[in-house]
């Protein structure tokens, strides 16, 4: 995927549809390491795609697990807790979910079995604590070298070492529940006798470890638990693949689309499939949470259905303790309450992919929203007076998802104001479709969604800007010259007098267009090459002067004003198709300039060409262009004109940018 530097919201305005969420990145990553550590082998179905399950499939294959796709499914035949590589090297991103059950069951297995394993991860991974989490493996007699601060990864695991399994495991559990775990993954590798798992403090995030106990059962480990102070593993534990393991949706990732149902669903709810009230993930409770503001909430088994209820929504104060990850959409919905919203009990977020505590204050604050913060909590005022905001993302997902929900300001303001997501694209470590998706259940008023035009004459370079502007800013592309492109051809293809505006008009209606990976297909034919060719331009500028046939594509060309905008390019987006863009660009470039480029991409394909013949044809297209009477191809008033004769394509694009970031209100 391109990685855009921001993405621009527009004001969103309503929302109802269906989403599917994709899987649990919390139960992805333990269904991983189990299916790894088992004997034998194991399907799993619905996987999380993202960063974090990339990294963890990464190691287990480093590590000498067999790891493949069979349709959408990751089949492992697993280890059968015997190492295959005694060394490796892990980088492990900045998954949480990857770093502490390897660290634990890499140091088991170097112990049991001798080997030199380390574990790194991107800079903040080395900033997220795992102290606990070595102390208590170090406790159990695993050798573990800190590589960088004591407490933090870097770290080397080695072995062979002695185990001390007699006596409990204690652990801290009121840092982060990744801790316990983690033990409970691992230490069925070594369970020749009972093992017990003492915690100390107050275990914090219980849901989780009840997934954890709950996928171990899966993978034949009956844990015998004490409260949430102890846990015993039985001797003669052994992970036994179940063959099959079917992944839930991910329920963090449900609570935008709940947080959107409660802001936006006004009168069809947005369904949610994958989660629902037989869900195994603590941060189904969310809809709890959700309700208590004034969320309308149906839940079946694996679905959800949330619509508006109270509104302004009902500002709370909730200990979050049993929903960390989930609670953070709960500070953006507080915007749009009718008083403070208070979450307690959170220390854990300071700790997570960032400070999120202090990273939710801070954006929240440049949105306009007054907010105080203290060791373990966050209280959000409502919002009346919102500002246009560009939001750091500090390269966490949920922060990213969490914004887009400010996106609504327009349904509680009159100036409604966009939302500029830096650095988007880390919405991968959990959710890489997310925007995507978001886009495909919620309402906008078109004039809201920003257009950029690009006009000029034949071979300018239009489409070349067009695709890299539109590339950088995350837009769509319309190619309207495509359009009278693909008329041309097929009214030649059906025989028609080109001369004829009806004619030509009649069949745009019966074209079966689609445009797919900037490619086109009319009907099953991929004609994108056809379209390209010289001989079908001219086709295209002998319809082009038919106002009927202009009448005719005419809709067609506004339907590609899409979430989350459009860049445009043709003769005529700036003047007759979208008068109200926001940004109107005429592009030039000398006859000599357009006639030797073209002719350079025409031998660059094999195809022989003479510059002086193409550029008579440029010009006589040109004078055609600009002579006929509808439409003509001239600028609009008040169109931007770029010569690009003696640009790079880069200079040119670094115009655009410039040019549309004077335009917007950031
Ligand atoms: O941009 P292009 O070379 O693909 O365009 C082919 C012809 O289509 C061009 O000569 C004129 C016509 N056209 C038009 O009239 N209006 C547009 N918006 C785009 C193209």
């Amino acid at each position: 995927m391109f990685k855009i530097p921001f993405l621009d919201l527009p004001p969103l305005r309503g929302a109802a549809g269906t989403v599917r969420l994709p899987g649990s990145k919390s139960i992805s990553n333990r269904v991983l390491l189990l299916a790894a550590l088992s004997e034998g082998r194991t399907v799993v179905r619905d996987l999380l795609a993202s960063d974090d399950t990339a990294v963890m499939l990464e190691s287990l294959r480093t590590l000498g697990c067999a790891v493949w796709r069979e349709g959408g499914d990751v089949v492992i035949d697993g280890l059968g807790g015997q190492l295959r590589a005694k060394e490796a090297k892990l980088f492990l991103g900045n998954a949480g979910t990857a770093m502490r059950p390897l660290t634990a069951a890499l140091s088991l297995l170097a112990a049991t079995q001798g080997g030199s394993f380390e574990v790194s991860g991107v800079p903040r991974m080395h900033e997220r604590p795992i102290g606990d989490l070595v102390d208590a493996l170090r406790g159990l007699g695993c050798e573990i070298d800190d590589l960088g601060n004591a407490g933090y990864p870097p770290l080397r695991l080695r072995g062979p070492s002695t185990l001390a399994l007699d006596t409990p495991v204690r652990v801290r559990g009121d840092v982060s529940s990744q801790f316990l775990t983690a033990l409970l993954l691992a230490l069925p590798l070594v369970a020749e006798r009972d093992i017990r798992i003492e915690v100390i403090g107050e275990l914090i995030s219980k849901p989780y470890i009840e997934i954890t106990l709950a996928l171990l059962a899966r993978f034949g480990i009956q844990v015998r638990r004490e409260g949430w102070a102890a846990f015993v593993i039985p001797a003669g534990s052994r992970y036994v693949s179940p063959g099959e393991v079917f992944v839930e949706g991910d329920a963090s990732s449900a609570s935008y689309f709940v947080g959107l149902g409660a802001i936006a669903a006004t009168d069809v709810p947005i369904r949610i499939e994958g989660v629902g009230s037989e869900s195994l993930q603590g941060d189904v409770r969310f809809i709890e949470a959700a309700a208590a503001m004034g969320a309308e909430v149906k839940a079946g088994p694996n679905w959800l259905e949330v619509k508006r209820g109270a509104w302004p929504l009902k500002g709370l104060t909730l200990d979050c303790n049993h929903i960390p990850d989930a609670a953070m959409t709960l500070t953006v919905m507080a915007l749009y309450a009718d008083g403070p919203t208070t979450l307690t009990n959170i220390a854990s977020w300071r700790v997570k992919e960032t400070d999120r505590i202090a990273a939710m204050a801070t954006e929240l604050r440049k949105l306009g929203a007054t907010v105080d913060e203290g060791p373990d909590w966050i209280r959000v005022q409502p919002l009346q007076r919102w500002q246009a905001a560009v939001i750091h993302t500090y390269d966490d997902h949920r922060v990213a998802m969490c914004f887009s929900l400010a996106a609504f300001n327009g349904l509680v303001t009159t100036a409604a104001k966009p939302v500029r997501i830096l650095e988007p694209h880390c919405v991968a470590k959990t959710f890489p479709d997310y925007f995507e998706t978001l886009f495909g259940v919620v309402s906008v008023d078109v004039a809201d969604v920003p257009v950029i035009t690009i006009d000029g004459p034949t071979a300018s370079g239009k489409g070349t800007l067009a695709d890299e502007t539109a590339k950088l800013l995350g837009f769509n592309v319309l190619d309207s010259g495509a359009l009278y492109r693909v008329t041309g051809l097929a009214a030649r293809r059906a025989g028609l007098d080109l001369d004829d505006g009806d004619a030509v008009a009649a069949i745009v209606p019966t074209l079966q267009l689609r445009f797919a990976d900037g490619q086109v297909f009319l009907g099953q034919e991929d004609v994108s090459a056809r379209l390209r060719a010289e001989a079908t331009g001219l086709l295209a500028s002998q319809v082009a002067v038919h106002p009927q046939v202009r009448r005719a594509l005419h809709q067609l060309q506004l339907d590609f004003r899409r979430l989350p905008g459009l860049v445009a390019d043709g003769r005529d987006m700036g003047t007759a198709i979208f008068p109200d863009a926001a940004l109107k660009v005429f592009l030039t470039a000398s006859a000599a300039t357009r006639a030797e480029r073209r002719y350079k991409q025409l031998i660059s394909k094999g195809i022989s060409a003479n510059i002086e013949g193409l550029r008579a044809d440029l010009e006589a297209r040109d004078e055609r262009d600009k002579n006929r009477s509808t439409s003509p191809l001239e600028p609009a008033q008040d169109a931007q004109l770029l010569d690009n004769s003696a640009l790079t394509i880069e200079a040119s694009v670094d115009q655009m940018l410039a040019w549309w970031q004077q335009r917007r209100p950031f």
